[in-house]
């Protein structure tokens, strides 16, 4: 498990996460996340969220960041004055332990994240048809919060790559349960779905989905996910699994009803 050594920077958002470099062994090389702590302002099921639903976005074939959980260890926060979450006027420094860690990918002082592209540059995102496959996830897993993503240059490339970031609010957050609407999940630019022809458009991801091997992923799950992220609460977790396990036959309706609303998100939809 990577171990933070260094704070590199806070991040923006509401779970007030802190770039931070790691390494799995004392020797091996410097390896950069993304993390968010237990006592985030949100909840501390986001960092459940973040790892299974990256997961099982990865599973079926999705372009993610790697994620790890991280340990961050008292010593490193009792030494940084910015390790801390900032709630109203108030500090309370971020709680030692388990985390869960965003791999960046590459060298930050090398490599820039944008957060946001404009409308003229999505065209040169090189993996653009998978922000459809990605609505695929957040239907399923009923994602209350906006698509996001990062967009980046992979050295000697000249496009833009994206990878499917923030996780945190599907499962509805800290509620764990599935409010479906139609805009829920969407990407605030809907040139992101140009490639969108038909139900048909979505079949690869479904299929994959239809065919995840769930007995894998509850194994997974039980062993990798620390039990504070979620306060112990097996019977919670495994309800969770349990619905999403069967929520995946109704995700092809819920685009549909996507493809209704008056925001028409998919345009070249015959
Ligand atoms: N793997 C990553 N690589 C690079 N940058 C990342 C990565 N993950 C997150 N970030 C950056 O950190 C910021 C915060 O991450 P994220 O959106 O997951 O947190 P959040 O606090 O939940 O945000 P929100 O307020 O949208 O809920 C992002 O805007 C992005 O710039
Ligand atoms: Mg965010």
């Amino acid at each position: 498990m990577p171990l933070a050594l260094e704070h590199v920077r806070r991040m923006r958002g509401g779970a007030q996460s802190h770039l931070m470099r790691c390494r799995r062994t004392a020797d091996g090389p410097d390896e950069y996340y993304v993390v968010k702590f237990q006592n985030n302002p949100q909840h501390p099921r986001v960092l459940v969220n973040e790892l299974l639903a990256t997961r099982l976005a990865a599973r079926i074939g999705l372009p993610t960041p790697q994620v790890a959980v991280i340990e961050v260890r008292k010593e490193l926060i009792d030494l940084t004055t910015e390790l801390a979450i900032q709630i109203g006027m108030g500090r309370v420094p971020c709680r030692p332990g388990f985390q869960f860690g965003s791999r960046y990918p590459g060298d930050p002082a090398l490599i820039t994240v944008h957060d946001f592209l404009p409308d003229d540059h999505l065209r040169d995102v090189e993996n653009l048809a998978d922000f459809a496959g990605m609505l695929v996830l957040d239907k399923w897993t009923c994602n209350t919060n906006g698509r996001q993503a990062i967009f980046f240059n992979e050295p000697g490339r000249s496009g833009f790559t994206a990878w499917m970031i923030d996780q945190g609010f599907c499962f509805n957050a800290g509620e764990w349960n599935f409010p479906d609407a139609p805009l829920r999940g969407l990407y605030a630019r809907h040139r992101v779905y140009e490639s969108v022809r038909g139900l048909h458009t979505f079949g690869p991801w479904l299929e994959r989905l239809e065919k995840i091997d769930w007995r894998h992923v509850f194994d997974e799950v039980q062993e990798e996910i620390p039990p504070e992220w979620y306060d112990c609460d097996q019977d919670a977790l495994f309800r969770l699994l349990d619905k999403l396990n069967t929520r995946r036959r109704i995700v092809p309706e819920l685009i549909e009803e996507a493809r209704k609303t008056y925001r028409q998100p998919f345009p070249n939809w015959t």
